[in-house]
């Protein structure tokens, strides 16, 4: 027999409010609040989240999607750095410290699903870095943890899988070369002289089998002399190889063929997938293209993450324009959308998107065309991200680090991107009980709506609904009276009032002496206002199970003694399917087996 019981409650209006995100705050961008202003939350007192500044906001954000960044920099505490998904309004909504140090959280489409996508290893090997590239699926559960092919580790910058399911990654080699570049007083190199360098190679991995299906080194396309950034005394030594063209993004187009971003020659490299010969190239020294505006087109320098439009008629870059304040053409760094004519080969500026605070980012960032053609940037080096309307409005523009440690590696970001996502994590959701509230949270839950608190005033059976709130944030406290209601857990439901999870069952630190038998006041009446919520009276049922201590029915109590531990899980089931075992006594019994 199974029943559902119907509970008229209105919203708690008294859920407390949070006091984050700050707006406009002057403090914060004062380092007053830290270099990274941050907070914990009651539930989960482990997680250190940020609490954003949002120096502008509005409704036109695109608020379908969440921001995803992976948080490095040398302010961050460990247990702070972290992959991390923020909503709209600028609150947590999963995190996971473990992984630590990340770059480039995304969503992307792999055989048909959603997953979550970053790299994670050594960020430390020579301006690259060594490690694997993760996937996680809707439960955060690792189902893929791919290398650069082979099984070696692939460096940081890029991993961004086709639709073919292959994955784009990017290599630092080690190689030995002349030291053609190495020029003394102006003179030539030493071209007899071996030296190293650190080349970039382009790799595309066939994820189902690990294996390489396209290799493209630059070395056998480029000269280290070629390069806009001086050796300096690096290129001596096999780990100190000289990073003469520095790879840092990689975009496939349904051409097949490859365009690359080398940070180190200024330029785009659009390569041939056939041969791997070079078509043309967009910027720096060898650029292929006539500037049909006076220059601004072709002029980027130091910059990251070029990919066709969306429309393949040209493309977008992060200019970031200067390297850790070396002089910039700009007043910022900008965000260019350039249109290419492939015939007549002219670039010619189509937009571009300079920060309000004109911020220049001396390494790393971004630029994300949005599905609702707003423009996102984030800056990198600096903990900041901007989104444009197309028309280069600015919405949003939003600090996850104090502006006044801008242009240190205090909090950096690699890069900032929006994407809808649906997380459902495996993990209970998390209850805690503190100065007359239920604070709740499910790290990742990211269609929870409601929370329902269930409650009883002894230890057992007699579970009321005393409370639902609306889900506010990434934890939502809401009051409730410890004199009256010695547990209490909290139901998760979506918009459509579905039960999503359970949370375990918490005292509430009242002193628990005679056990009341409460009227089964849950039954109630057919006709039910537009408001109300039906719950599933299976959300009952683990109310037995509390901690490591089991409540029992006496007569349970006494099957259990007859048969042993294998009676124990009988009676449970006897007990959840009757409604005849309305008088409840508890027994607590302490890790009776194992775990
Ligand atoms: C984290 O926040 C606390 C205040 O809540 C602040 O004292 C601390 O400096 C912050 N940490 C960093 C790294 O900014
Ligand atoms: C979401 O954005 C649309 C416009 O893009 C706006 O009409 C709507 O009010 C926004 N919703 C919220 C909750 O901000
Ligand atoms: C966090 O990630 C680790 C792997 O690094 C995983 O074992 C753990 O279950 C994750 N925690 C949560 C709460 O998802
Ligand atoms: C792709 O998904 C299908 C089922 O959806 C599965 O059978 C197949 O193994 C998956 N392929 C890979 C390479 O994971
Ligand atoms: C790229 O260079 C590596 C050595 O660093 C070499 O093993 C590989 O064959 C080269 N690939 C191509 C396509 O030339
Ligand atoms: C790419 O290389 C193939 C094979 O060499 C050649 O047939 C093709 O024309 C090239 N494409 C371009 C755009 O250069
Ligand atoms: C072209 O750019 C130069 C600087 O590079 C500037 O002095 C000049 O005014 C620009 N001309 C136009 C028409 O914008
Ligand atoms: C909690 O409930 C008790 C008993 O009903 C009542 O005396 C007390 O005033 C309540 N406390 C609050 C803070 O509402």
């Amino acid at each position: 027999m199974r029943a559902s019981a119907f509970f008229l409650l209105g919203l708690v209006s008294a859920v407390v409010a949070d006091n984050f995100p700050y707006f406009q705050s002057v403090e914060f961008d004062q380092g007053k609040f830290g270099p990274y202003p941050n907070r914990s939350y009651v539930a989960t007192p482990q997680l250190i989240a940020p609490t954003l500044n949002f120096l502008q906001s509005s409704p036109q954000c695109d608020n379908g999607t969440y921001t995803m960044v992976c948080l490095r920099g040398d302010r961050i505490p460990t247990t702070a750095k972290s992959p991390m998904i923020l909503d709209d309004k600028g609150q947590l909504v999963w995190m996971n410290a473990s992984y630590g140090e990340t770059f480039a959280l995304g969503v992307q489409k792999y055989n048909g699903s959603d997953y979550l996508t970053f790299w994670k290893g050594n960020p430390a090997v020579g301006g690259h870095g060594e490690g694997y590239y993760y996937m996680l699926d809707h439960e955060y559960k690792e189902r893929y943890r791919i290398s650069a092919g082979n099984g070696i580790p692939g460096d940081l910058h890029e991993f961004r899988i086709t639709p073919e399911g292959t994955a784009l990654v990017t290599l630092y080699p080690a190689k030995q070369a002349t030291m053609s570049w190495r020029v003394r007083g102006g003179k030539n190199g030493f071209p007899n002289r071996k030296g190293w360098i650190f080349d970039s190679t382009v790799r595309e991995i066939d994820i189902a089998t690990d294996k390489v299906i396209f290799e493209w080194n630059a070395s056998d396309h480029y000269e280290p002399t070629e390069s806009q950034m001086p050796a300096g005394m690096a290129g001596a030594r096999k780990n100190d190889g000289y990073d003469f063209f520095h790879i840092n993004s990689i975009d496939k187009d349904y051409r097949g063929n490859y365009l690359v971003s080398a940070r180190y020659m200024h330029g785009l490299t659009y390569i041939n997938g056939t041969d791997g010969s070079i078509i043309w190239i967009l910027g720096g020294k060898r650029n292929s293209f006539t500037d049909l505006s006076n220059g601004t087109a072709t002029s980027f320098a130091y910059q990251h993450d070029g990919r066709w439009n969306p429309e393949h008629t040209g493309v977008n870059i992060f200019d970031n324009g200067e390297h850790f304040g070396t002089p910039s053409a700009y007043e910022g760094s900008r965000a260019v959308e350039i249109l290419l004519d492939e015939e007549k080969m002219t670039a010619q500026l189509k937009r571009s998107f300079v920060n309000p605070r004109k911020i220049r980012s001396g390494s790393q960032g971004n630029m994300q065309v949005l599905p609702n053609g707003n423009v996102l940037v984030g800056y990198g080096l600096n903990a900041a991200w901007t989104e444009y309307a197309a028309d280069g409005n600015v919405l949003c523009d939003v600090h996850i680090g104090a502006e006044s440690d801008f242009n240190t590696i205090a909090v950096e970001t690699y890069r900032v991107n929006k994407f809808p996502w649906v997380g459902r994590p495996t993990t209970p959701p998390d209850i805690a009980f503190k100065d007359g509230h239920v604070y709740v949270s499910w790290n990742g839950a990211t269609e929870v709506k409601k929370w329902v608190l269930q409650a009883s005033k002894g230890a057992g059976r007699n579970l009321k609904v005393i409370q639902q709130a609306e889900k506010d944030g990434f934890e939502t406290a809401i009051p409730v009276n410890n004199t009256n209601w010695c547990f209490v857990k909290a139901v998760a439901l979506d918009s459509k009032s579905r039960k999503l999870g359970v949370s375990k069952l918490i005292e509430t630190g009242c002193v628990l002496d005679e056990v009341e038998e409460q009227p089964e006041d849950n039954e109630l009446p057919e006709e039910l206002p537009a408001e109300e919520v039906e719950i599933d009276n299976d959300v009952l049922d683990m109310s037995y199970w509390m901690n490591d201590r089991i409540l029992f029915s006496l007569s349970l109590w006494k099957t259990l003694e007859l048969l042993g531990i294998v009676g124990a899980s009988i009676g449970m089931w006897e007990l959840r399917h009757s409604r005849v075992l309305r008088k409840m006594y508890y027994v607590s019994v302490r890790k009776m087996w194992g775990t």
